[in-house]
């Protein structure tokens, strides 16, 4: 068994806990699997990479929301967004999901598949290990599934960041049903329970909002999803909150993501309920929202996670690190809730409790950075300092 490591620099073994780190630190491990994390004086024999001081190891970070199996662009309404148009009036128009929607359509699997998976190898250049991705730019059918066999096909590969599945039901209504909105949730619900039976996902999301699904509808299909064994997500209070954290609570959902718009109930809910919030800066930032009320979120209780959001429209963005950035600096996350909310709460809220931290038996996912320290992360510097990335201990970056 072929023991391999690092030893020397800044090593962080989790962000939720101040003792596990060591200045003189190494983490060790074989087949894919952390054996020692803890100071360089007790390290087992293995073959050590000696970082420099003035290095940081850090498990790697997790993406928990993202939609980056997307294709096409849609730079022209981030300029008329840059006018003053708002976003919901632009997708009203036919733009926002249905032009990416339309973009999906005229691509191949094939075209989606290479477009995503450079796009994921981007992201493990910052750093990130483990991403969410979502459908949910198919809209009809047909083109759900095929924008999942794309996302499930890059899943399958070990030289892009670990990919969680997320089939994102409803998203906007397609321009081809617009008379049949009630046939197409009843199709959407069918089309949930079979992806959760045949395995094709790992979790379900729906996008519940005035501008987009009511709550009656995300029950319909989010309840298929989960009695069919998928996990759940919900896109809730983006623009207004229109009850979708009473639904999570029922549904026992894994987590709600954007919440700029909660009331104290809500709140309450998904706190007894244990249901995680998925905060996604970026997004509010391009929207020019106000944030969400964070310190009403920490007094309930509630376990936070920070994403990306990547996608063309509100996040056009693949960096998890600009996330953590604009919810520092926007959101009034402190450093430790922002870090922790990029690696093991985010994990948390995939279900894996194998990476996020590196603990013995962890999966060895983990990224040597050019920084003396963890908080040197939130800053936004706009480029890379991940020198080396792995994943399962195997190289993603800097082989
Ligand atoms: O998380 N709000 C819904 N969905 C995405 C945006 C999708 C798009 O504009 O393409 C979001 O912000
Ligand atoms: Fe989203």
């Amino acid at each position: 068994m072929k023991l391999q490591g690092f030893r020397g620099g800044r090593v962080v073994a989790s962000f939720a806990d101040p003792a596990a780190a060591w200045d003189d630190g190494a983490v060790a491990w074989a087949e894919g699997r952390i054996v020692y994390v803890g100071p360089a004086a007790n390290a087992p024999d293995a073959e050590y990479t000696e970082c420099a001081a003035g290095t940081l190891v850090t498990p790697g970070l997790v993406d928990a929301h993202t939609h980056a199996a997307w294709v096409g662009s849609r730079h022209d309404e981030f300029v008329r967004k840059m006018r003053g148009d708002d976003y919901r009036e632009i997708a009203a128009s036919g733009g926002g999901i249905k032009a990416s929607a339309r973009a999906i359509a005229a691509a191949s699997e094939e075209e989606i598949c290479a477009a995503l998976a450079a796009r994921l190898r981007r992201m493990a250049a910052l750093g990130v290990t483990t991403v969410e991705v979502k459908s949910g730019y198919g809209l009809e059918p047909d083109q759900e599934r095929k924008q999942l066999a794309a996302i499930a096909k890059v899943a399958s590969y070990t030289d892009v960041p670990r990919v969680v599945v997320t089939f994102l039901a409803l998203h906007a209504v397609p321009v081809a049903w617009a008379d049949r909105r009630a046939e197409y949730v009843a199709t959407m619900a069918a089309l949930a329970a079979k992806v959760g039976r045949n395995k094709q996902a790992n979790f379900a999301d729906a996008y519940l909002d005035a501008n987009a699904f009511s709550i009656d509808e995300g029950r319909a299909v989010l309840g298929a999803a989960k009695g069919a064994g998928l996990g759940i997500r919900m896109h809730i209070g983006q623009f207004q909150d229109i009850g979708g954290a009473k639904l999570a609570a029922e549904l026992g959902a894994a987590s709600v993501e954007h919440v700029e718009q909660l009331d104290d109930a809500g709140r309450r809910a998904l706190a007894e309920a244990g249901v995680r919030v998925v905060l996604l800066p970026t997004a509010s930032f391009v929207l020019n929202q106000a944030p969400p009320d964070v310190s009403a979120l920490r007094a309930a209780g509630l376990r936070l996670v920070v994403a990306s959001d990547a996608n063309p429209g509100t996040a056009p963005t693949e960096s998890l690190p600009l996330a953590l950035a604009l919810g520092v600096r926007l959101y009034g996350l402190t450093a430790t809730e922002a870090l922790a909310g990029a690696t093991v709460e985010a994990a948390a809220s995939l279900a894996l409790g194998d990476t996020g931290t590196l603990h013995v038996g962890a999966r060895a996912d983990l990224v040597l950075w050019d920084l003396p320290h963890e908080y040197a992360l939130l800053q936004p510097w706009g480029t890379s300092r991940a020198v080396r990335v792995f994943r399962d201990g195997q190289p993603l970056v800097g082989a």
